[in-house]
């Protein structure tokens, strides 16, 4: 385990994904129903950030073909996405998300 700091907690509200630089990673976090959430932020499609989508409940729409990803587990929930993102091990601490993208 391998955990960094990305974000104060207070940044990141519910429903709008806020991406994070996270040592050489860039992660996008999520807050659905207070939970924090971390995947990839680059789509595995190509090339988009999906900090910049819209998240419904669970679901992640890529912003650039409308690919989805359920921010749970990473699984593609919509064509044209077929490969799963990954996901990463979230805990939070005095006021911050830290993440371990080494997991
Ligand atoms: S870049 Fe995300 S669906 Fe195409």
């Amino acid at each position: 385990m391998a955990w960094t700091r990305a974000a104060a907690l207070a940044e990141l509200t519910d429903g709008c994904p806020l991406l994070a630089i996270v040592g050489d990673e860039e992660v996008a976090l999520y807050r659905v129903n207070g939970a924090v959430y971390a995947t990839d932020d680059l789509c595995s499609h190509a090339e988009a950030s999906l900090a910049e989508g819209d998240l419904r409940g669970y679901i992640i729409e890529c912003p650039r073909h409308g690919g989805a990803f359920d921010i749970r587990t990473g699984e593609p929930k919509h064509f044209p996405a077929f490969s799963p993102i990954r996901t990463f091990p979230v805990k939070i601490e005095e006021g911050s998300i830290w993440i371990d993208t080494e997991a």
